[in-house]
């Protein structure tokens, strides 16, 4: 019998997904990328490895501005996307985070809340892991996530978002151990059910997972601005590793 999916390989692989979080877009991407790009002091043809990319809109832009860039996501449906923009310096392939990696790279980018999807937390260790081995020395690895504080303050509990023509009732709860988005999405009359199940993960656990890993968190900002890491009002959990 075929093994049910997990809500990660469902969810991602729609365009209901990229609907829904259309404003996550290339202008956000160029801001932080920039920001990032100086902070670490990038060089001219690093090597950069995009994990989870998406569509690609952090690559794309890292291609552009002279670095090589390789984008990796288990999505199929994006992967396939991203690949109509493949040149010199700029490549897309299918990869599950949780196996570890064949290149080597000299920064490793996970970004937009790309982490904690797994039912164990175990697996967060085994996925940083895999990014530390595949690591040049002096390379950095750089987490963004959510901010579990300030996403448990402003929570709303339920409302409807229509976009294009899709309405998406999203319910959310947090729980002990993760912030669940329960998603129904009504489109053309037919009502689809999707779920998001993010561990709930603080900047201590960070600490933890990054230890057993072998990484140091070096820096630790709280927005695409680089901005410092404020629990109570910061929108992102921004972490360099290394
Ligand atoms: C919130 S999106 C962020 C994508 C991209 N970083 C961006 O900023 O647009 C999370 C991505 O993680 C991918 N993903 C989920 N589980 C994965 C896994 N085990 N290995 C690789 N990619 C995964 C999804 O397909 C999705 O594209």
């Amino acid at each position: 019998m075929e093994k049910e999916k997990e809500w990660f390989e469902n969810w991602f692989d729609t365009s209901f997904y990229h609907i829904l979080y259309d404003y996550r877009n290339d202008d956000e991407a160029k801001l932080f990328m920039n920001n990032l790009i100086g902070f670490l002091n990038l060089s001219q043809g690093d090597k950069i490895l995009d994990l989870p990319c998406g569509k690609g809109r952090h690559s794309l832009f890292l291609n552009s501005q002279g670095f090589d860039a390789t984008g990796a996501d288990l999505s199929v449906n994006s992967i396939m996307h991203a690949k109509q923009f493949q040149k010199e310096g700029l490549s897309f392939e299918i990869h599950d985070m949780r196996n570890p990696l064949n290149g080597k790279y000299d920064s490793i980018f996970n970004l937009f809340t790309s982490f904690g999807y797994f039912n164990q937390e175990s697996t967060n260790i085994k996925v940083l892991e895999n990014f530390k081995n595949a690591l040049n020395k002096n390379g950095h690895i750089v987490v963004d996530f959510l901010n579990l504080h300030k996403v448990v303050s402003t929570l709303i509990p339920e409302q409807v978002i229509r976009k294009k023509g899709v309405d998406f009732l999203i319910k959310k709860r947090v729980t002990e151990s993760f912030i669940i988005k329960e998603i129904d999405v009504t489109n053309n009359g037919e009502v689809h059910h999707y779920m998001e199940k993010v561990q709930a993960l603080d900047l201590k656990k960070m600490k933890q997972f990054a230890q057993a890993a072998g990484l140091e968190i070096q820096h630790v900002f709280g927005d695409y601005e680089l901005n410092p890491f404020d629990a109570e009002i910061s929108d992102r959990l921004i972490l360099i590793m290394q």
